[in-house]
């Protein structure tokens, strides 16, 4: 390790989770052809030094499923410009700075050793709060104004949490705030319990349990159990390369027996004021 760079090891459990997606967007940004691209992430990766092989071969959902984030972000941010965005787990997760809008008010909420990391690590935006804390501790709710747009990003973070943390959190982001939307994506049950027995990535690393899980048919009642949700949407991430090109494992996942098995990103809208 170079004298100025940071020892990765500092993360364990859960919060090591996010050297494995930073790595797959760092990957996936070198790759000559990639859609995505991401320089931030790249300078990060570099500069956290880490065992990163243990997390297996570098595969292209994280980056896809940031990119299918950034557009989500983007539209939002169209027809609420003043609004805020909040990043739950956010990890080390460069969003802002791809989204090239600094003007956007940004509050990223993760557990203290990374918000620590991010510190050290990331440029300090003005317009960026970090907030070491739970995202199921209820405090960041009063940091945005609902008054001008709320979009909650949980990238990667719900399958962490337990069924009914998950859902009383959902049902209170609606209530919190009307006309807002929330970006998060599902593991199906069956990976779930997968994990819960030990999902080795690598002869070095296991998974880190992940009790929630959510089909795409349960996403989609949502609208039916919470009152303030207006509406669901189920989320395509944008093609990629190889196996994820246009018109292969896209057509694959919405076959019907698929759907059900398959990952999901779901984009929830609240309801307007009620
Ligand atoms: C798989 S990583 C995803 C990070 C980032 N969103 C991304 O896509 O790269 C999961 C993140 O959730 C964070 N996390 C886990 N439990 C959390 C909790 N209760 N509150 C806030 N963050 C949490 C971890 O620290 C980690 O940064």
């Amino acid at each position: 390790m170079s004298a100025d760079a940071i020892d990765g090891a500092a993360l364990d459990g859960v919060a090591a989770t996010c050297l494995w997606t930073l790595r797959n967007r760092a990957e996936e940004s070198r790759h000559p052809g990639s859609a995505f691209t991401d320089p931030l992430a790249d300078d990060l990766h570099r500069r956290i030094s880490y065992d990163y092989a243990r997390f297996g071969k570098p595969g292209q959902i994280h980056p896809l499923r940031a990119l299918a984030l950034d557009s989500a972000i983007r539209a939002y941010l169209d027809r609420h410009p003043a609004a805020t965005v909040v990043a739950l787990g956010e990890g080390l997760q460069t969003t802002y700075w791809r989204l090239g809008r600094p003007a956007v008010d940004w509050l990223s909420v993760d557990l203290p050793p990374v918000i620590d990391l991010r510190r050290r690590l990331l440029p300090p935006e003005p317009r960026m709060t970090a907030l070491p804390a739970s995202a199921l501790d209820r405090t960041w709710l009063d940091v945005p104004d609902p008054a001008r747009g709320v979009f909650i990003s949980a990238e990667g973070l719900f399958m962490y949490l337990g069924r009914e943390e998950v859902l009383g959190l959902i049902a209170e982001c609606a209530a919190r705030f009307p006309g807002g939307q929330l970006f998060f994506d599902s593991i199906p049950p069956w990976i779930s319990r997968r994990t819960m027995k030990g999902h080795r990535l690598s002869d070095r690393y296991t998974a880190p349990p992940m009790p929630f899980g959510l089909t795409v048919s349960e996403a989609a009642r949502l609208p039916g159990r919470f009152p303030g949700i207006a509406a669901v949407e189920d989320v395509q991430p944008p093609p990629g390369r190889k196996a994820w090109r246009p018109g292969t494992l896209r057509k694959i996942a919405d076959l019907p027996g698929l759907r059900e098995l398959r990952p999901s990103i779901t984009l929830v809208t609240f309801a307007e004021d009620r």
